[in-house]
């Protein structure tokens, strides 16, 4: 492992030099090869992967093995960019003693370089008695999926002034708790852009506007692969989904006409 990658870059120093950061959240090694050799700045090991790959409704029930299963593969397939990975609900929420306990597991079992975890002044004592036992924290506001329940809904949030100054407020408390950067989820782009002037550590936006220091999406989305999910603030760079249909179908149609395997599959 490089010295590198033992650390979480300063990524203060990196806004105040002007560079976007580029993060993509992922799930396992072999895409975490891919995304690594492609630059990406960040890997984001996200709690969506209980949607995305267990085909569940929300966040909610994805568990700490679970997250740190993920997590390490995806430390496993890399060698250059830092890992984070997200804290599920209620490992970090109950008690700041259970929130070190638990970021502390995730840190050392999976050997990535932070932990996200969603809420603003609430957390901030949390986030103070992590990054102080040497575990680096990202934040995570505005539409924050492991609060469905309380919005009722996947809507933009900070709408409103006061919302909007709650808001500004939530994210320098992360910051003066020593957070490395803020993901901002579903904000309005004048909110998003009042708070990256506010900040002195990134925010990384996601259906945030432009003015963010930095960039997220989830990369199933990003290829294509969730067809039925368009959402505004989603660019396809891919169509991988009918290209998986299209490669699946001719191989099932060559196994059912015997053309697969040919000759050259077998051995002598
Ligand atoms: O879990 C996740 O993938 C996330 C991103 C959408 C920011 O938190």
């Amino acid at each position: 492992m490089t010295e590198f990658r033992l650390s979480m870059p300063n990524l203060a120093a990196r806004k105040r030099d002007g560079e976007r950061l580029v993060m993509l959240t992922c799930y396992d090694a072999l895409f975490a090869g891919l995304l690594d050799a492609a630059g990406v700045d960040l890997l984001l090991v996200g709690d969506s992967l209980n949607e995305v790959l267990a085909g569940r409704s929300s966040t909610l029930s994805a568990t700490l093995d679970q997250m740190i299963y993920h997590g390490a593969s995806v430390v496993r397939g890399t060698s250059r960019v830092p890992v984070v990975v997200d804290l599920p609900f209620l490992s970090y929420q109950v008690s700041v003693v259970e929130a070190i306990r638990n970021a502390g597991r995730v840190l050392a079992e999976t050997g990535c370089q932070a932990v996200k975890l969603e809420g603003g002044r609430t957390m901030a004592p949390t986030v103070e008695a992590l990054v102080a036992r040497g575990i680096p924290v990202i934040g995570h506001l505005g539409l924050t999926p492991q609060h469905i329940n309380r919005f009722g809904g996947y809507r933009v949030q900070g709408r409103s002034v006061p919302d909007g100054d709650r808001l500004l407020e939530d994210a320098l408390a992360l910051e003066a708790a020593g957070a490395s950067a803020v993901v901002l989820e579903l904000v309005p782009r004048q909110l998003a852009a009042r708070i990256t002037t506010a900040l002195g550590i990134p925010t990384i936006g996601i259906g945030a506007g432009s003015a963010c220091d930095g960039q997220v999406l989830v990369l199933h989305d990003m290829l294509g692969l969730n067809e039925g999910f368009n959402p505004t603030f989603l660019r396809r760079y891919a169509e991988l989904g009918p290209a998986v249909r299209d490669a699946v179908s001719r191989y099932a149609d060559e196994v059912r006409r015997g053309d697969f395997p040919g000759d050259q599959h077998g051995f002598d």
